[in-house]
């Protein structure tokens, strides 16, 4: 298990925290942080940090929107070969490859307690807790293969490291496509493992499919902190209030394993993507709950290129999905981990 509760690792994880939706490769190195030895006690400390804000809209940090749903963002997010969200299974991939049983990730409990707060980075609704514990264990190949992806099989070099919870988030409509099909929403647990000094990202990825009207348990337990926040930036919540994640992924743990990036500019890539297979449910009234938090700070949006990723959604705000990315020369992996037992969904 890992947590973050003291204070000192709490401000460290903050820098990093901060800039990681907008990451961590030009925000890292770029931005002051939070001082050493700030001692944020609470939510409600986290929420008055003021460069908190700054870190996030300070030059160093690349501003962006959705007015074109991420095609006109510069850098890599244009040149990158390893870009995320792609299509799952893509169709000339329609058979991943499998993981073999020795490098399957290993899914424990996670949650985050105490000390949480919600957040809107841009159009994002974003969980943060000095408390998060967890017990994912991820495979690592030949010393740097997060994943063990990209056709390793020497099962003698495999070793498991535990992941940190960076953040949890939300993204309405999806991001990954299923088979070309968007669900009315995607949930991304942000997690980190330190190789050679570096923060690597692994980030799970949730469908949240709407089709049932069905409500969604965990999500209602966010939902009134959206609701209340009224479009401010950042909103603490009570430290009674306990985020149960265990509970909200997908019991059915089977997932797609690639290798990406960040769906944000800068679009960093060598972040590693695990999508469960199987989405869970989520009820109408909790998509426009998502929707409403994304409308406060959105460009305006237009109805003129109706696709399936509609520019503008039910409420007529933007979405906060980017557009599908070409596979190149990636492979798609599943992994069939024992189903254990998490969420009925
Ligand atoms: C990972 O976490 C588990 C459960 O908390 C613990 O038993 C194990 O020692 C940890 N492994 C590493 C490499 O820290
Ligand atoms: C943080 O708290 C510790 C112990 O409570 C105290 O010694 C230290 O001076 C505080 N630091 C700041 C920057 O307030
Ligand atoms: C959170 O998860 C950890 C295991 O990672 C567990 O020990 C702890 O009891 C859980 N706390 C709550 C409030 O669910
Ligand atoms: C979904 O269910 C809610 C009640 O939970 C109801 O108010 C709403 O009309 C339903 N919406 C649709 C589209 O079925
Ligand atoms: C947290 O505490 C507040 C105030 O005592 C109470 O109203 C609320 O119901 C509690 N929430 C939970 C989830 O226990
Ligand atoms: C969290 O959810 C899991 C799966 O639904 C459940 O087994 C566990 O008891 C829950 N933990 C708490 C503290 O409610
Ligand atoms: C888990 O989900 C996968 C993918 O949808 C499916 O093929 C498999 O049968 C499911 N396993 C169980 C035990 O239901
Ligand atoms: C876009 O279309 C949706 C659904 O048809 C509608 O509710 C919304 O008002 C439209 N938005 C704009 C800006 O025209
Ligand atoms: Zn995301």
């Amino acid at each position: 298990m890992k947590t973050a509760n003291s204070s000192a690792k709490l401000a460290a994880n903050l820098t990093f925290l901060a800039c990681l939706l907008l990451v961590c490769g030009v925000a890292y190195g770029g931005s002051a942080g939070l001082q050493e030895g700030t001692n944020i006690t609470n939510g409600l400390d986290i929420c008055r940090e003021p460069k908190h804000e700054s870190l996030n809209r300070g030059a160093a940090v690349p501003d962006f929107n959705y007015a074109s749903n991420g095609d006109d963002w510069p850098g890599l997010c244009q040149t990158g070969q390893q870009q995320s969200p792609i299509d799952l299974p893509e169709k000339q991939n329609s058979t991943p490859k499998a993981i073999p049983s020795n490098q399957l990730i290993k899914f424990g409990p996670v949650n985050a307690t105490g000390n949480a707060v919600l957040r809107r980075e841009i159009d994002e609704v974003e969980i943060l807790s000095a408390n998060w514990a967890n017990d994912f264990s991820i495979p690592v190949c030949g010393g740097d293969n997060i994943g063990c992806l990209d056709g390793s099989s020497d099962s003698a070099s495999v070793q498991y490291m535990n992941a940190s919870i960076v953040n949890m988030h939300f993204h309405a409509n999806s991001e990954h496509t299923r088979a070309g099909t968007y669900y009315g929403a995607e949930a991304h647990l942000v997690t980190a493992i330190t190789l050679n000094g570096k923060q690597r990202l692994v980030v799970f990825g949730t469908w949240m499919d709407i089709e049932g009207n069905k409500t969604n348990a965990f999500f209602e337990v966010v939902r009134p902190y959206i609701d209340q926040s009224n479009g401010a930036a950042c909103n603490a919540v009570p430290d009674n209030v306990t985020f149960n994640v265990t509970s909200f992924l997908p019991s059915n743990k089977t997932y797609y394993a690639y290798r990406g990036s960040l769906t944000t500019p800068p679009c960093t890539e060598g972040v590693t993507w695990i999508v469960f297979n199987n989405p869970v449910q989520m009820s109408v009234p909790q998509l426009k709950t998502l929707y409403k938090s994304n409308s406060y700070t959105s460009q305006p949006c237009s109805n003129t290129t109706q696709t399936t990723n509609q520019l503008c959604n039910i409420l007529g705000a933007r979405t906060n999905n980017r557009v599908l990315q070409p596979l190149n020369a990636r492979t798609i992996e599943l992994g069939t981990p024992a189903t254990s037992g998490a969420a009925a969904t």
